[in-house]
Parts: C-alpha cells; sequence; structure tokens
C-alpha cells in the first residue's frame, strides 16, 4: 500500500498554488515519461507523492516579492524536484534504508546500481532544464547541490559520532536539508525581481525554515507515525545519525541511563527491543519537548525576516508555511 506522505504540510497552500503546482507536476512528467525502464526507475519515487515543498516555497517567494508571470518558474520548479528526488534515492542508497514515502525505496526495488543510475539521470534532466536560466539561477542551484553534497558527506563521516556536538549537528542540517529550500526561495524570489534585502530576507528565511523541516524530521523519527511519515519510526537511531534529541538526550541523561543509551546508539546492530529502549530514554529525558522548543526559536526567527518582505497574501503564505512545517510534528 502507498501511504502519501504527510498531506498535512498543504494547509499552506491555497487553490491558486495548489493550480501551479499542477502545472510543475505536468512539467515534471513531461521529462520523465515511462518511455523506457530508466524513466520507470527514475519516476518510481516522484510518483508515489510527496510534499513538493520547495517548488511550493520557490512559487510562493516569486509571488510574494511581486513576481507575475508563472511559467517563468514551472520549469526550475520541477527541476529542483528533480534534484531533490535524485538525493534521496542516493541518500537511502547510502543509509541502507528500506523504506521511503511508505513503499520501498529505489535501491530495494530496483537494486543499487540501477538506483544510482536513475538518481544521476534525475540529475541530468535537471540540468536539462536549469541550463536555459541565466547564469545567476545556475550558480544558486550548483551552489545549493554543493552544500547538499556536502552535508551528506559529513554526515556520513560522523554516523555513530555520539559526541559530535551541537555546532556540527547545525551545518548538517544547514547543509543536508536547509540548503536547497534555500535556494529554492532564492531562485524564486531572484525571477521575481526581489530587490536585494528582499533576497537576503527570503535567503535567511529560507535556511531557517530548513532548519525547522530537519528538526522536525528528527522529532518524527521519535514520535511519528510510519502511516504519516512513510519512514519506520526510530530510523536516526538504526542508521547511527546523531540529532538533535539524541544530542539532547545524552547531556541530561545521567548514570545508567546516559551509559544505556550511548551504547545503543554506538551500536552497529540493533534488536527491536534496543530502538524502542533509545526511544524511551529520549523521551524521559524530555527531548522531545526541547527538540519542539529548538524548532520554535527557529521558528520565531524565521517570522521575523519574512517581516522585511511586502505584506502580502503570499508573505502570510510563507509564514503559514513555516507554521504548518512546526506543527507537523505535534
Ligand atoms: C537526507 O538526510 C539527506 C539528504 C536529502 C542529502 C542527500 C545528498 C546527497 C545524497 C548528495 C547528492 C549530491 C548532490 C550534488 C545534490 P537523512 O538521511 O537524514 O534523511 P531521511 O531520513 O529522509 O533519509
Ligand atoms: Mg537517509
Amino acid at each position: 500500500m502507498v501511504i502519501n506522505v504527510e498531506e498535512d504540510l498543504h494547509q499552506f497552500i491555497d487553490d491558486e498554488i495548489k493550480g501551479y503546482l499542477e502545472v510543475v507536476e505536468e512539467e515534471i512528467f513531461e521529462h520523465i515519461g515511462s518511455d523506457s525502464k530508466l524513466d520507470e526507475i527514475a519516476s518510481y519515487l516522484i510518483r508515489v507523492g510527496g510534499k513538493r515543498i520547495r517548488p511550493a516555497l520557490l512559487i510562493v517567494a516569486f509571488k510574494a516579492v511581486g513576481g507575475e508571470n508563472i511559467d517563468k518558474v514551472v520549469p526550475i520548479s520541477a527541476a529542483i524536484e528533480f534534484i531533490h528526488t535524485a538525493s534521496l534515492i542516493h541518500d537511502d542508497i547510502n543509509d541502507g534504508a528500506d523504506m521511503r514515502r511508505g513503499i520501498l525505496t529505489t535501491n530495494r526495488q530496483y537494486g543499487h546500481i540501477k538506483a544510482l543510475v536513475a538518481g544521476d539521470y534525475l540529475f541530468v534532466k535537471a540540468f536539462e532544464i536549469g541550463g536555459r536560466y541565466p547564469q545567476e539561477v545556475i550558480q544558486m542551484i550548483a551552489d545549493a547541490c554543493g552544500d547538499l553534497a556536502m552535508g551528506e558527506v559529513i554526515q556520513n563521516e560522523n554516523k555513530f559520532h555520539v559526541h559530535m556536538g551541537r555546532d556540527l549537528y547545525e551545518e548538517i542540517i544547514q547543509k543536508k536539508t536547509a540548503a536547497l529550500i534555500r535556494g529554492s526561495l532564492r531562485v524564486g524570489a531572484w525571477l521575481g525581481d526581489a530587490d536585494e534585502d528582499q533576497l537576503d530576507a527570503i535567503v535567511e528565511y529560507g535556511d531557517l525554515v530548513g532548519q525547522v523541516f530537519q528538526v522536525t524530521d528528527d522529532i518524527l523519527d521519535i514520535r511519528g507515525d510510519v502511516g504519516k511519515t512513510g519512514k519506520p519510526v526510530g530510523s536516526d537511531i538504526r542508521e547511527g545519525q546523531v540529532t538533535i534529541l539524541a544530542i539532547r538526550a545524552m547531556e541530561v541523561l545521567q548514570g545508567e541511563d546516559h551509559d544505556e543509551l550511548v551504547r545503543i546508539l554506538t551500536s552497529r546492530q540493533h534488536s527491536e527491543r534496543d530502538i524502542a529502549r533509545a526511544i524511551e530514554l529520549i523521551e524521559k529525558a524530555k527531548a522531545v519537548d526541547y527538540a519542539y522548543e529548538y524548532a520554535e526559536d527557529l521558528a520565531e526567527k524565521c517570522v521575523e525576516a519574512l517581516h522585511r518582505l511586502p505584506e502580502t497574501e503570499y508573505r502570510d503564505r510563507l509564514e503559514l508555511a513555516v507554521e504548518t512545517i512546526l506543527t507537523r510534528a505535534y
């Protein structure tokens, strides 16, 4: 059964934006049809849904600074969704993940090699579209991709490193998650002819909303429901990903509890009992509440950045987007 992932996140999208996203959807499937086995594999993950949060934010940013002709941003929105999907396919190979969006990951369904090539193919499709845009846009996307790749490498190098600390955690989430969200918003605002201050505000908003997104993702790994997220609870623990919740729990817990959590988080082999126990300890340390507060602080700064944009219904949509992302984990 396919689980459609977190449709609630679309609360910030009204009928106008929904209409634009349908056009983006058409654009996506114009580029990856069903002509070949490669198209089938590359579109496998895209077909089951996904939140299309990057295209949505790109389009709202475009409108928020006065952009009018939506045709200017539809192709690049599709390209960004290709890049995002490619990065997830490659990330699932790296993480040995079994499930995403409620279905088997592309690597589990088709094997690692085909998944790798399908991810590359999606990047090529993104280049094909991106190449038609001005140099500035290409550079913004290249910067975001560079960060994404760096984030993935730093994250991989620090798997099971329970003492990695907050600075590194922040660097990882800024790169692996916030970079493409920030880049999408930046491209939207730039194509909408934002002035320099508006562009700065959008970039700041993007950086922060991207982090809010990742912190809530980390919370959902502990409190989530596979029917909603499409990923099994405790995946971060199984994969050795050290999240803000784990960092906080290790700071708070003492004695045997602390040592037991460290033992589980550094272990390469977990029983279901280990995962349940680690979640119990993270809960005991009230690390989930802490992570909510952490996300709320970021969200507040996010809304402040928006105040530098003209007061429009689109600015309100961006504000609603932060709130919706924040509350998805409640
Ligand atoms: C997901 O993190 C990680 C990413 C979205 C970044 C992946 C980036 C790459 C594979 C590099 C791709 C290269 C370029 C040039 C863009 P996660 O494992 O914490 O999230 P998950 O729980 O959704 O798997
Ligand atoms: Mg992963």
